[in-house]
């Protein structure tokens, strides 16, 4: 169950203070924050700079607490490479994507790559005694599924930590939405948007690849919000011959040009998903891409003399200023997470259910992963209008 209790920012710092030290924390142990460590890890996302700036401005504003930056996610934990954030380090940062301490999905405290040996080695101990010894109290990790399985091993090795949110792919359990994905959503949105304009003119078929790895809710998410006529999800492997005749079929209606959206992680009935590269000594080694040209290849078998051409979205749908909704996500999951510390909420991420954002903890999170139900209501509108899943007539 969530925990529902109220956010303690706002309150004085001395009030603040005087009940993180007389109370107890929720795992039943004390709660005395002077220091808390913070990091960015995993793939990068807008937001991730706005979400800092909440954490730091509430923990030093509300409580006057003192915070420490990792760099580059673990990295800057293994290597000991941090910097006090101060209210100045912050400021100016909203609407800038990336991440002003950097990030890494490579570095692994428990599993580290040794580039020597080609081995991988738990580095953990040594990363929570240097953190102790820093004066690190706590930790906020704002990163995907693998960041939060760390979290809560920290925390069962003496260093209380909180997770947030992230990633564009929304594949989090535990959280109605990650920060980082409408913006995602609206980068796929905006190209489609454009693709319209050159696909209408020269009556082509367009296929934009997008990310999200095992999971379809960008595709979903950007294919609706774009008007796609075909888009196709891992969740549910689509018909080479219901994409053809989908394209066909618009032609025949004088609609003479097709957008389709297709997720990396999309594959074929039969099929298998399309792997770009394998990266050894990464958290998750597997590089999905590609599938949009396989797509390309076999339609064009199909269509004859329609052409195919194919866009790849790739990092655009990580980079630049975070939407509205992504600023106001991830300042409320900062100023959140801050309390969550000072309440001594540990093992635990900050989430949104429905309009309020609430602590779960991360055993309902780590290692799971969120996806695209195929009788997801935003399937069944769109199929309503008449937008293709790639499904075989029955
Ligand atoms: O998890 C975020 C994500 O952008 C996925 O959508 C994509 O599959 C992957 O990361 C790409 O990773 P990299 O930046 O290492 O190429």
């Amino acid at each position: 169950m969530p925990s529902k209790s109220a956010p303690v920012a706002g309150q004085s710092a001395l009030a603040a203070l005087k009940k993180s030290s007389s109370k107890t924390s929720l795992n039943g142990k004390p709660t005395q924050v002077k220091t808390v460590g913070v990091l960015t890890s995993g793939g990068d996302c807008s937001g991730l700079n706005a979400t800092l700036r909440g954490v730091v401005k509430t923990l030093i504003n509300d409580y006057g607490v003192k915070v420490i930056g990792y760099r580059d996610g673990f990295r800057g934990m293994i290597e000991n490479d941090y910097q006090q954030l101060t209210l100045t380090h912050v400021s100016g940062i909203l609407s800038i994507g990336g991440t002003i301490l950097g990030t890494s999905n490579k570095a692994n405290p428990f599993r580290q790559y040794q580039p020597k040996t080609g081995e991988f080695k738990d580095v953990s101990k040594k990363v929570v005694a240097d953190a102790k010894k820093l004066g690190i109290d706590a930790l906020i990790a704002i990163g995907g599924d693998g960041t939060m399985s760390m979290a809560a091993r920290f925390t069962e090795m003496g260093l209380p930590t909180v997770g947030i949110p992230k990633t564009i792919d929304n594949d989090l359990m535990a959280t109605d939405l990650t920060f980082g994905f409408y913006t995602a959503v609206e980068i796929v949105k905006e190209s489609i948007d454009r693709i319209n304009t050159t696909a209408m003119s020269h009556h082509r078929v367009m296929v934009i690849e997008v990310m999200g790895r095992y999971a379809g809710w960008i595709a979903l998410y950007g294919g609706v919000a774009g008007g796609a006529d075909v888009i196709l999800i891992p969740e549910i492997p689509y018909s080479i011959d219901a994409v053809a005749e989908a394209c066909a079929r618009r032609n025949k209606e004088g609609k003479g040009f097709t957008i389709i959206v297709i997720a990396e992680g999309a594959k074929p009935i039969g099929g298998d998903i399309t792997v770009q590269k394998i990266v050894k000594d990464s958290f998750d080694q597997v590089r999905l891409g590609g599938v949009g040209m396989q797509l390309q290849a076999e339609l064009e078998k199909k269509l004859g003399r329609i052409e195919v051409r194919v866009t790849v979205l790739g990092h655009l749908q990580r980079g630049g200023t975070p939407t509205a909704f992504d600023r106001i996500l991830s300042t409320r999951f900062g100023a959140y997470a801050a309390g969550m510390v000072m309440r001594g909420e540990f093992a635990m991420m900050a989430a949104l259910r429905g309009s309020e954002i609430v602590s779960v903890p991360i055993s309902d999170v780590a290692g799971k992963n969120k996806f695209v139900s195929p009788d997801h209501e935003l399937i069944r509108a769109a199929k309503s209008l008449g937008t293709s899943f790639g499904e075989p007539k029955r």
